[in-house]
């Protein structure tokens, strides 16, 4: 049996002022997804490999803002939603293989339109859980209608491999309210260093087979 999960909510104002919040993150994120469409776009028309596979995108959900605010001992109030969240809305890019994250997040970091706000990387520092990703933070304008109000959009990148295991392990957590088990730990620590090596001795494939058609 699972733990009892109590869902945490917005009080009626505050939810209504965290619909009228949530109108800018909506349109960042659209200009987020149009940039790495874009992307896209020139990576199958001028690259062999593409090496986006795919992207995806969210906004988070008005009872997951008030979990977290929980969480973090925050009030559940719209503004300490804006003043303290990063990833409201959430963009995800997966690619084949590692080497392309760097290559990405390259390009991410180079773009003229943005601000990066902050950068983890759980490719050279894997969290504990075995979670590894790269984030980036970044900031648009989303137009004049806001005036001179910028946002953030987390962006996510990290291989198939890595996505396979992070939705795993969030449906894991999920499961025992965040306590997961020493032995599903373990387990999962184990099977995040396996998808690694999977990722490395993949890639050693590809590029052998990249010598090969040269
Ligand atoms: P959060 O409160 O989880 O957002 O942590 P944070 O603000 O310190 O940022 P962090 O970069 O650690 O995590 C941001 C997001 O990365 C999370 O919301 C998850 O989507 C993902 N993530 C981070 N750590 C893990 C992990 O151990 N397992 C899984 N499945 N996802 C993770
Ligand atoms: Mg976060």
């Amino acid at each position: 049996m699972s733990p009892e999960k109590s869902v945490t909510r917005f009080e009626t104002g505050e939810f209504d002022k965290l619909k009228s919040s949530l109108v800018i993150y909506r349109c960042a994120l659209k200009m987020i997804e149009t940039k790495l469409t874009n992307l896209n776009d020139y990576y199958a028309a001028f690259y062999e490999g593409n090496p986006i596979e795919h992207t995806a995108y969210r906004i988070k959900s008005p009872e997951s803002i008030a979990g977290k605010l929980k969480a973090r001992n925050l009030p559940i109030t719209a503004e300490a939603a804006v003043a303290n969240l990063l990833d409201i809305a959430g963009a995800r890019i997966i690619c084949s293989y590692a080497k392309n994250i760097r290559e990405i997040a390259d390009i991410i970091r180079a773009q003229h339109d943005l601000t990066i706000v902050s950068e983890k990387d759980y490719l050279s520092a894997p969290k504990a859980s075995g979670y590894r990703s790269y984030h980036i933070v970044a900031e648009v304008r989303p137009g004049i209608q806001f005036g001179e109000q910028c946002c953030p959009v987390e962006i996510q990148i990290r291989t198939s491999a890595m996505d396979f295991w992070a939705s795993l392990e969030h449906k894991v957590r999920y499961k025992y309210g965040g306590q997961v088990p020493d032995h599903f730990s373990r387990e999962l620590q184990l099977c995040a260093e396996k998808i690694n090596e999977l990722d490395e001795r993949m890639y050693l494939i590809h590029e052998l087979v990249e010598l090969v058609n040269e």
